[in-house]
């Protein structure tokens, strides 16, 4: 079974280098493509660096395999997919390149003329390069439409945030395909306008710098700056001890005086990073557990100066508009795991941020100070920071719930945010129909955010919760236009009760853990309509089966149960999109659901096991079911919102919450039944 979407198949990639990031990158790509039987070459002409490249994946394959994270027939199967060598000719029949070869214009081009002559005219061409722009790297190509810059962060196979940089030439069909593919195959792409060092390089790069200015202006040392700085920026470990582990510092001295040139003066290349690597020598930064000490006025005076620094750097890059505040939190949060710009403006206040990098720029000239920073300042509203993305295909709105790292749970935001596009699609009138979806390969919606609902105190904090998240999932059904749910991934709790909400639903063929209502495992019933349309749609029986246990069913399961309209070989957006617009041109009319009390809705429910389950939540989940069942559903969900509220009177409740957030989904909460 080939590795087949959006009309191309990817059956062999080609990394080229084997030095720092190649075999990581290697790593990612065999290990999400062997089973499609899709093969990964590393080509290199250094066969020292061949050698070390294989012997480093091979060793993370094997670690993988001991640990549990890889399957015995996983280790065989990614190692007998991938192949290191010096012979460029192996790279014949590839679909897609992945250039990762030292930072180095004229080689990158070099390779890429080589490259060109060797492979079919549809093989995408990506460098990992971590600054320069797609325009001059690619400028010799033949056919440049299919070229792009895709950059990686450390370490390549796991960390999931990817910086996409197409170039004026690049065409959109591959811009798109590469953001879908890399979603697909479990990374965060980032679309991010061209211009030198992308969007994270000059963070990473200028506050190294800025620590540097710290030592010279005798704030400190550089482990008490390098303490500071990780405690303020919200960092594993500070700037001086990650250029130490990664040996970034020659390629930061080389971005540093490129970004002078490029970008802004501030940017040089310190005295004090020059000897370093004159000396060949690393920082000195503090060992693990070291206690550093430091005053609090110096601790405050550090803080404040990388703040400003930070929010300098990003604020000029909002300006030089190559990516949103939305996409820019999310990539720094991901690539660099530190405070993400625009959130942390918001929560020190934007005039804050505002004075602290005025203050910055007063100190070290030119660094300029952004206008569009000046202005949101001056309107006293915080940065608009999106969970829900929007868009346009044709007569088609696509709405996209993402929040990666909570597997898109629906919070109070979140609702808003879905308030709001329901609004734009009900008022263009070029907008036909709608398609919902969430972020990424593995959920659609992971539920309503149970670390929000821990924090509801009382039955009317809780059924004020279900209230807003029912309405806002209502809106969808609501909208006077077909909505297709693009169930991407898993739809648990209110992602089950959201796609509930839409005319149509579709899935991947295959999954087996696709659906299901847990709440009662969080010592809750479900409260975005669940116990009212999972009836309607799928008949008592099952419905009550499915949430009273908590156990979750296949997509083959919830085809069969009605659950969904389809499953589907490929891209589900794709298929998705062309549903509502089949269901909108009145091609297909999917069945409505009912809306007023369910004819012959029973009295009883068939007996279901409920093992650990707690008897109390139960009764509650029967009480919303059955009652819910022989009234209107619009009373029927003020109902469940109102039981779902009662959950909060039961110590089930806050213990089923709590164990949730101490120890996680997997662990089994040991309920009283009160
Ligand atoms: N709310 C908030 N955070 C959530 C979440 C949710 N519903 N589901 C998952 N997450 C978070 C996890 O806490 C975790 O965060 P950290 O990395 O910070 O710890 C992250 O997403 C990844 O989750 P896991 O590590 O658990 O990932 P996994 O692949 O091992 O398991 C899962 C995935 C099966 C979805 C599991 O996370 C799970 O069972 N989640 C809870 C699902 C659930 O109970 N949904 C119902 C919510 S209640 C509801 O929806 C009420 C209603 O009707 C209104």
């Amino acid at each position: 079974m080939a590795f087949s979407f959006r009309g191309r198949s990817i059956n062999k990639v080609g990394v080229i280098g084997s030095g720092q990031i190649g075999p990581d990158i290697a790593l990612h790509f065999v290990k999400v493509l062997h089973g499609f039987d899709a093969s990964v070459v590393v080509v290199d002409i250094a066969l020292d660096a061949l050698e070390k490249g294989k012997s480093k994946l091979f060793k993370k394959i094997d670690k993988g395999g001991q640990t549990g994270a890889f399957k015995p027939d996983e280790v065989e199967g990614m190692k007998n997919h991938v192949l290191f060598t010096s012979d460029y000719n192996k790279l014949k029949g590839v679909d897609l390149v992945v250039e990762a070869a030292t930072e180095d214009l004229p080689l990158k081009k070099r390779i890429f003329r080589q490259v060109e002559e060797l492979v079919s005219k549809d093989t995408i061409l990506t460098s990992n390069s971590s600054h320069l722009e797609p325009e001059r790297i690619f400028d010799e190509l033949k056919l440049k439409g299919r070229s792009l810059c895709t950059h990686y962060f450390f370490p390549a196979e796991r960390n999931p945030a990817i910086e996409i940089i197409p170039g004026k030439d690049t065409n959109r069909e591959t811009t798109e395909f590469m953001m879908r593919f890399y979603e697909k195959i479990g990374k965060i792409p980032i679309k991010v306008g061209s211009r030198y060092g992308y969007a994270v390089d000059p963070v990473f790069e200028g506050l190294l710098l800025a620590c540097v200015q710290c030592v010279d202006a005798g704030l400190g040392d550089t482990k008490q700056i390098d303490y500071v700085a990780s405690k303020a920026l919200g960092l594993t470990v500070g700037p001086f001890t990650a250029h130490n582990l990664t040996g970034g510092n020659p390629i930061t001295a080389h971005g540093l005086s490129e970004m002078h040139e490029s970008l802004n003066a501030w940017f040089r290349v310190p005295d004090r990073l020059k000897q370093l690597l004159e000396s060949k020598s690393d920082w000195v930064v503090p060992g693990r557990g070291e206690k550093i000490e430091v005053s609090s006025e110096q601790e405050k005076q550090i803080s404040e100066e990388l703040m400003g620094a930070y929010f300098a750097i990003v604020c000029d890059m909002l300006d030089a508009e190559i990516i949103t505040t939305s996409d820019f939190d999310l990539l720094i949060s991901v690539a660099l795991d530190m405070k993400p710009p625009f959130s942390f403006m918001n929560s020190v206040g934007v005039k804050k941020a505002f004075e602290l990098v005025e203050n910055f720029a007063n100190k070290y000239p030119p660094m300029p100070v952004s206008k569009k920073l000046k202005e949101q300042a001056a309107s006293g509203n915080p940065w608009e920071i999106l969970d829900v993305l929007f868009e346009k295909q044709g007569d088609v709105g696509i709405i996209s719930i993402r929040r990666p790292k909570a597997l898109n749970a629906l919070n109070s935001k979140v609702f808003k945010e879905l308030n709001t596009y329901c609004d734009v699609i009900r008022n263009d009138s070029g907008i036909k129909a709608a398609v919902i979806t969430g972020f990424g390969n593995k959920a659609f919606v992971a539920g309503a955010d149970i670390k929000e609902m821990a924090g509801l105190t009382d039955p009317t904090q809780g059924e004020h919760f279900a209230r807003i998240g029912q309405i806002a999932s209502a809106e969808l059904e609501k909208l006077g236009k077909p909505v297709v749910a693009a169930l991407n991934g898993f739809a648990l709790g209110g992602g089950c009760e959201l796609a509930m909400c839409c005319t149509a639903r579709v899935a991947p063929k295959g999954m087996k853990f696709f659906a299901g209502q847990p709440e009662v495992n969080l010592g809750l019933i479900p409260g975005m309509g669940g116990t009212q349309r999972l009836p309607r749609l799928v008949g008592f029986a099952r419905a009550s089966e499915m949430i009273r246990t908590a156990k979750p069913i296949s997509s083959t399961q919830a085809l069969q149960f009605g659950l969904i309209n389809e499953e589907v070989e490929g891209d589900v957006l794709e298929r998705a999109i062309a549903l509502a617009q089949d269901i909108a041109h009145g091609r297909l009319t999917p069945k409505p659901m009912e809306m007023g009390p369910v004819p012959n809705s029973p009295d009883e429910l068939p007996d279901v096991d409920i093992g650990h389950l707690s008897r109390a939540i139960d009764a509650l989940a029967v009480r919303a079911i059955l009652e819910g069942g022989k009234m209107t559903l619009e009373d029927g969900l003020k109902n469940e919102a109102r039981l779902f509220g009662q959950c909060w009177t039961t110590e089930d409740n806050r213990i089923g919450l709590k164990n949730f957030i101490e120890k996680g989904a997997k662990s089994k909460a040991e309920f009283v039944h009160r």
